[in-house]
């Protein structure tokens, strides 16, 4: 049977083979999808293990997906630019293909299950770490009105804006210059997240029908999404559709066909408690 797996470390927690096994099971396909502790210095020795036996497709989590990246013999447009890659695919000649999935499963999940407009939109986006560099292509080709990074360390922030400003406008600042600007989405990428802390925003930065978008997610409320809702935004979401989501999108590059996401984001939820 064919093999797919998710490499990360940590691993244990992850919903990947659930999901992979779902989808599996809706399209009829044959195949078998595990999940593997893998460092960042056994990455390659895993890799060629397990391409070498059987593997078809991977999906590499923190944090390997830079290693991913670099790893890869050929690389897709999206891949290329967020210079890291989610999931990489064997070809017919051996060689490995790298795509990143992380930035079209947000939008999907924004603008597809949430109904969230991004074209003509401001969008805010916290952080400017691996996470941020994934997504902004993909939000770019969405054509908002505009993106502006923010992040503790501006001058990540000034890179990113740098890097992306042939898709789009996009601006950077530090938090201390947020103060009086408004925005229809603030979708948070930062790492604050995982321990449970916000970066230091003032009040009022939602337009009267903003939602608030956290990457991250976990059993609890993320203490972003708590933000959103007490600043009154419409939708206060977190990134259990957008994991759901990017996950559909390796297996359909993997299998030629796309999953029903709906039947996965219901499991993720009731997993949740
Ligand atoms: P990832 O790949 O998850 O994006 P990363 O590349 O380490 O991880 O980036 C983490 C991001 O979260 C960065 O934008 C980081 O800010 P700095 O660039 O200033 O380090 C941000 N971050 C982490 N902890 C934070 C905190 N407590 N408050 C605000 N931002 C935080």
């Amino acid at each position: 049977m064919d093999q797919y797996a998710v490499f990360g470390q940590p691993i244990g927690h992850s919903k990947s083979p659930m999901i992979h096994a779902l989808f599996a099971e809706q399209t009829e396909q044959s195949l078998e999808y595990g999940k593997q502790e893998v460092s960042a210095e056994a990455f390659d020795a895993a890799v060629e293990q397990f391409f070498s036996t059987g593997g078809k497709g991977l999906n590499c989590t923190v944090p390997l997906k830079e290693l991913a990246w670099e790893r890869a013999d050929k690389r897709s447009e999206r891949a290329e630019l967020s210079k890291a890659v989610n999931t990489l695919m064997l070809l017919g000649d051996g060689s490995l293909y790298g795509d990143n999935t992380d930035g079209a499963g947000l939008v999907r999940d924004l603008v597809v299950n949430n109904d969230i407009t991004l074209k003509g939109r401001k969008i805010l986006l916290l952080g400017a770490g691996g996470a941020s560099r994934g997504i902004l292509g993909p939000l770019l080709d969405q054509s908002p009105d505009s993106i502006l990074v923010a992040n503790r360390t501006v001058e990540k922030a000034e890179r990113l804006a740098t890097d992306f400003q042939q898709k789009g406008k996009v601006g950077s600042c530090g938090f201390d210059e947020l103060a009086g600007k408004r925005f229809d989405l603030i979708l948070n990428a930062t790492a604050a997240s995982l321990t449970g802390d916000l970066p230091p925003l003032p009040d009022n930065l939602l337009e009267p029908n903003g939602s608030c978008y956290d990457l991250a997610y976990g059993a609890e409320k993320t203490a972003f999404v708590r933000w959103g809702e007490a600043q009154g935004a419409v939708k206060s979401l977190d990134g259990i559709g957008m994991l759901a989501e990017q996950a559909a999108e390796a297996f359909e590059l993997w299998r030629g066909v796309k999953p029903e996401t709906g039947a996965a984001i219901e499991q993720l939820e009731l997993l949740r408690g």
